[in-house]
């Protein structure tokens, strides 16, 4: 698939602009600070309703704006869907599919794939179990739209579960005896549920990544120890996490059971912390080289290469599944070794549209040189806005 046109107003340092693209390499070329990133971005926000970069969406309003608009034409084999987001400050943002509105935003998702690689990305390897979760559930995500439903609803349920967990410890340390507990019941249901759901689809995304992470990494860093991943759970027995084996139709139901148990089991340590303590939300997924945890182990460049065969291998699952993913690559080649600049520019030189920016055209690798969009910010101070200036070969 690719992205035909983009038209963007109010996001970060984009006043308005229209831009149009072709399918093959697009390169935007700037000096740091004028906007290239705040592009890119706002293309990886239509594929994951989020920013690569910011957890809450207020930095993407321009400042002094009180909406920031994205829009995009998808194209996906031959045939084009217009997307459009409004964000707004302090409201509910809304969404449009060829100019209707939906009820949700989340409605959008599946609708344009993207695989963004950034700096960033260091984090996957070096930073908290969160990110990896994020980059696990985004991708289930991209593969199954349905499954952010399932996210919003766990997330729900967690949020509503800790509250009434503090609530019930606080009442039986001082000795009364509320109906939190009747409620709590039901409460350990609804995770359970959507908790077994976002599971099974966490574990069949792992089995299926496996394979390209690994060939990825070993074409990134040949002479490094082999790249492995594995989904690690401490409420889920050892057998199921077993990134080999193939997962079944009825392991929703047994993760279910398997939740429900724990749940019951972590019941009074749950009450006494006033956390929960049983879900996916405690997961991670396991970085190995060799027999080493990558995080802690891996040196700068070996952390570099894990997190770029991640992009890699889910571009090429993505792409396994019989289209494209827009690729996405945010000033990384500065970062990148020769033998990894090559391995990705391989990749990037086969993908039906790669979007790239870089600071100078020196970072661009031969194989992805375009004629590239110049990005450049006039105005003063807030009012600064960044524009595509010219089309100068390189
Ligand atoms: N919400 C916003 N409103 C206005 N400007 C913003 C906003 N968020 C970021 N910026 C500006 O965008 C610039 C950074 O843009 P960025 O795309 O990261 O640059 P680069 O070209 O180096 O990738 C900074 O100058 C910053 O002040
Ligand atoms: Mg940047």
């Amino acid at each position: 698939m690719h992205v035909r046109a983009l038209s963007l107003r109010d996001f970060r340092s984009w006043e308005a602009a229209e831009l149009e693209f072709s399918p093959g390499r697009t390169v935007f070329l700037g000096s740091n600070g004028n906007g290239k990133t705040n592009l890119i971005e706002a293309i990886g926000y239509l594929s994951t309703l989020g920013s690569h970069r910011v957890a809450a969406d207020a930095p993407l309003i321009r400042i002094g704006a009180q909406k920031a608009r994205i829009g995009a034409t998808v194209v996906n084999t031959g045939r084009e869907l217009r997307v459009d987001m409004e964000l707004n400050q302090g409201q509910a943002n809304r969404a449009q599919i060829n100019r209707s509105p939906v009820r949700r935003p989340r409605e959008i998702l599946g609708i344009l794939q993207t695989v963004l690689f950034a700096p960033e990305d260091l984090s996957l390897v070096r930073g908290d179990p969160g990110e990896r979760r994020r980059f696990l559930d985004e991708l289930a995500t991209a593969r199954l739209p349905r499954l952010a439903g399932v996210r919003a609803d766990y997330d729900k349920v967690l949020r509503q579960r800790s509250a009434l967990l503090k609530t019930a410890g606080r009442n039986a340390r001082s000795g009364s005896r509320g109906a939190e507990l009747s409620t709590l019941d039901v409460w350990d249901g609804h995770l359970a549920g959507h908790g077994a759901v976002l599971l099974a689809q966490r574990l069949r995304l792992v089995h299926e990544l496996y394979p390209h992470l690994a060939q990825a990494y070993s074409g990134i860093a040949p002479e490094s120890r082999p790249a492995t991943i594995a989904y690690r759970s401490a409420s889920l027995p050892p057998e199921l996490l077993d990134p080999a084996r193939s997962p079944q139709p009825e392991d929703e139901s047994e993760l279910e059971a398997i939740l429900l148990r724990e749940l019951a089991a972590a019941r009074p340590k749950e009450l006494e912390r006033g956390v929960c303590l049983v879900g996916p939300h405690r997961d991670d997924l396991e970085l190995m080289l060799g027999s080493a945890p990558a995080k802690g182990f891996a040196s700068h460049g070996e952390s570099w290469s894990f997190a770029l065969a991640l992009r890699l291998g889910a571009f090429e699952l993505l792409r396994s599944a019989g289209t494209d993913p827009v690729l996405i690559l945010d000033d990384v080649f500065a970062e990148l070794d020769r033998r990894r600049r090559t391995a990705l520019a391989a990749v990037a030189a086969g993908a039906e549209q790669v979007l790239i920016t870089a600071a100078v055209p020196e970072d661009v690798p031969a194989e992805l040189e375009a004629a590239p969009l110049r990005v450049e910010t006039t105005g003063e101070a807030d009012r600064r806005a960044s524009r595509i200036v010219e089309s100068a070969s390189m």
